[in-house]
């Protein structure tokens, strides 16, 4: 496996390469959702680049970017035994200058849910995918489904900016009891992580509604909201399409519901595709 920590060395790196890339962003702190993408990427591809950036863009004032778990040296070892040809790990000052061109999320679905709650997060995540993604030259590049909005964001970026790269959406990875991975479950003490679980049973009583026949969106939603007692606050229970519009009624095949919550320090996601 070839480290570059620079883009002149990524290029090189590159030229070592032939044949389909495929392409993991991550910010580290790698667990087995990482690995599952690693893998299904390692599989599809004939080479395969990961990059560990913690991005400073995507946080706003206030956020976790100093405190954001770190494990260098059990990532690039995971990196390694995984078959990963280049692990990419730029330092701000090679990602960034001054007086950047900037492109912004949409203004509707970039600024709701996750992007109301997060202004800014989405210009400045879409900001380094943009880069990763035409660094990596990558033939397909690989996402989980537990970031939906931001899943749906880098889609319509692809298409917006005609970007010649498959994007591809991998299932979420949760724990044996269902708590969906996440690399800031570490700030969770284990009382939290218990009452962390409120989320994927929310998700649950979503799915027993549904196949009980209940398509009427404010009736799922409240349903959710009567089994999250356990969290700290319930920042939003949301019903949209794939393409983050509201919706009135669940269309099965097009629909993905969505919860965030406090527990504790963190902020967890979750939500469910049906
Ligand atoms: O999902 C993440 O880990 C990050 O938002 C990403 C896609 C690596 C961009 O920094």
């Amino acid at each position: 496996m070839i480290i570059a920590k620079t883009i002149d060395e990524l290029y090189n790196a590159k030229q070592t390469l032939s044949g389909s890339i495929g392409f993991v962003p991550t910010m580290g702190a790698l667990h087995h959702g990482h690995l599952s993408l690693i893998q299904q990427a390692r599989k599809e591809n004939e080479n395969l680049i990961v990059s560990i950036f913690v991005n400073p863009t995507q946080f706003l004032e206030g956020e976790d970017l100093d405190a954001y778990p770190r494990k260098e040296v059990a990532d690039k070892k995971i990196c390694e035994l995984s078959g990963v040809d280049i692990l990419f790990m730029p330092d701000i000052g090679s990602m960034y200058e001054s007086d950047e061109l900037c492109i912004g999320a949409p203004a509707i679905r970039g600024y709701i849910l996750e992007g109301e709650k997060r202004p800014g997060h989405f210009d400045g995540m879409l900001q380094v995918v943009m880069k990763l993604l035409n660094l990596s030259g990558a033939t397909k590049a690989y996402f989980g489904k537990k970031d939906a909005q931001q899943l749906a964001l880098i889609m319509q970026m692809v298409k917006n900016y005609f970007m010649d790269v498959e994007i591809v959406l991998c299932e979420i990875v949760r724990d044996d009891k269902g708590l969906a991975l996440s690399s800031r479950n570490i700030y969770l003490d284990a009382d939290e992580k218990q009452r962390a679980l409120a989320l994927s049973r929310s998700l649950k009583r979503a799915t027993k509604l549904v196949m009980a026949g209940e398509l009427n969106v404010e009736a799922i939603k409240k349903g959710m909201v009567n089994v999250l007692e356990d969290v700290d606050e319930i920042e939003y229970v949301a019903i949209v399409d794939r393409e983050f519009n509201a919706l009135k009624e669940v269309k099965i095949g097009n629909t993905i519901i969505l919860v965030a919550a406090w527990v504790g320090k963190p902020r967890l996601i979750d939500n469910l595709w049906i």
